[in-house]
């Protein structure tokens, strides 16, 4: 478990009972070694009593990026209304959890809350935020022991999105906008935020990685150094449907807020395209309804409960004909929440937003993806192709520069692996 100490934690300066003895003669190799013993041990007390807020934390990223909040030793509350996700779902966090934790013999696995409500439900989310502080006399919110909230319920299918805008933007802006409201009413301002590598739009087909400098609400302006009118700019009307437009609005807001107010912390992650699942194949994608993101499909196809993939498009200006897309192992984007947050807990995040792409910085198309799950599954995924699916783009790469240098995150997983996960989570729920 990687270990920092962030702004509010103790110093290693302040001794603990801890029997770990802190040094004070010039550090040796070994002094160093009991120097970050201490710290990880500092680091785990003070957790122990903090929280972390996750809404939409039984989702597909949501579940994943719950058990990776759980290895940092933090709590985890989830707020879930079950609206595309299972209860199944808690049990693959709380057994991998633990699972992690009983190869520390030290350490006990921090606790997970299961609100099962909706995120909107103003009432339910300020009482849910009322048990976790305490208050004066006079009623009044002196302290919360949640940390950071990580915010990921919306919703999320592109083509979905063009047939009913107003249910994305109230449930992606005004859910957003209320929510923003409470939390700050509960003075909860370190927040990281889902967005989509949606927000580039057809920007995306420019043929080069997509730099968060593609796209920058006002509240990062002035802070680029890379020659911002040589720059290819995005805005709203080059995003192609209503999700991505709602990811764009909500980034907006959050800017907005957060030039209002320095006290506030947001994080902004831009999701490429996520897949895979956790490696022990108690966590996946299991939306409800018909699946429309590419993984789910192709895996339906597998398990026989589809007879063939239909390829949106074999027209693109690729090699293969078929759209390109940036597939990251969700275990890999998971990470990149919990980086997020030590950086805004470590007082890192410049002027309180900044925005980052949780990509591979590699594409693949649609094809390459089906042989690769071929390869991984040992099944043939037969093949359709149909006319180009509407709101959809070329190509879609993230460059992952930002990331890698200022979160000190990169991807460790490969599309080969994400397959492999799928593979084996199916063959441990017996569906192949
Ligand atoms: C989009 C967003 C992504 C977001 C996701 C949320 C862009 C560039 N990306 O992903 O950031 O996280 O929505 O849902 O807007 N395909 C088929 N047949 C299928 C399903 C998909 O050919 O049955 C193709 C699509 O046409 C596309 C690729 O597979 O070219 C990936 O599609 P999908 O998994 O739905 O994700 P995006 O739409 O790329």
């Amino acid at each position: 478990m990687s270990a920092f100490l962030s702004s509010s934690e103790s110093s290693p300066k302040f001794r603990s009972s801890s029997p770990i003895n802190y040094p004070s003669t010039p550090a040796t190799e070994s002094d160093l070694v009991l120097d970050a013993d201490y710290i990880n041990e500092v680091v785990y007390n003070a957790r122990r009593n903090q929280y972390v807020l996750v809404t939409g934390g039984l989702g597909f990223i949501g579940s994943h990026t719950s058990v990776d909040i759980l290895k940092e030793g933090y709590n985890v509350i989830i707020v879930d209304d079950l609206s595309n996700s299972r209860m199944d779902a808690l049990d693959g966090i709380l057994t991998i959890a633990n699972r992690y934790y009983e190869d520390l013999p030290h350490r006990k696995c921090p606790k997970v809350e299961l609100h099962n409500i909706c995120y909107r439900n103003s009432e339910a989310m300020r009482a849910l935020l009322e048990s976790h502080s305490t208050t004066s006399p006079s009623g009044e919110i002196k302290q919360s022991n949640i940390v950071g909230v990580i915010h990921f319920a919306a919703y999320k299918a592109v083509e979905e999105s063009i047939r009913k805008p107003l249910q994305y933007y109230r449930n992606n802006i005004n859910g957003l906008v209320d929510f923003m409201t409470i939390l700050d009413e509960f003075s909860l301002k370190t927040v990281i935020f889902s967005s989509s590598a949606a927000i580039y739009g057809s920007l995306a087909d420019a043929g080069v990685p997509l730099s968060e400098e593609n796209c920058i609400q006002q509240s990062e302006q002035g802070r680029e150094q890379s020659g911002l009118e040589n720059l290819p700019q995005s805005g709203c009307t080059d995003i192609t449907n209503p999700y991505g437009r709602s990811k764009y609005f909500g980034e907006a807001i959050l800017s907005d807020l957060c030039l209002s107010d320095p006290s506030w912390n947001i994080v902004v992650l831009r999701y490429f395209n996520p897949v895979g699942c956790d490696a022990s194949g108690l966590l996946g994608e299991d939306p409800r309804g018909i699946p429309s993101n590419l993984l789910p499909v192709v895996t339906q196809v597998v398990t026989g409960q589809r007879q063939s993939l239909k390829v949106f498009g074999g027209d693109w200006s690729t090699a293969d004909g078929t759209a390109i897309r940036d597939f990251i192992h969700v275990s890999d984007l998971a990470r990149g929440h919990t980086a997020a947050l030590a950086a805004c807990r470590r007082g890192l995040v410049k002027d309180g937003y900044r925005t980052y792409n949780l990509g591979a910085g590699r594409g693949n198309t649609v094809l390459e993806v089906v042989n690769a799950m071929e390869a991984a599954s040992g099944c043939k995924i037969p093949v359709d192709l149909v006319p180009r699916r509407a709101g959809d783009v070329e190509r879609s790469v993230a460059a992952v520069d930002r990331a890698r240098q200022e979160l000190g995150w990169e991807t460790k997983e490969t599309l080969a692996s994400a397959c492999r996960d799928i593979v084996n989570r199916l063959q441990m729920t017996n569906s192949i």
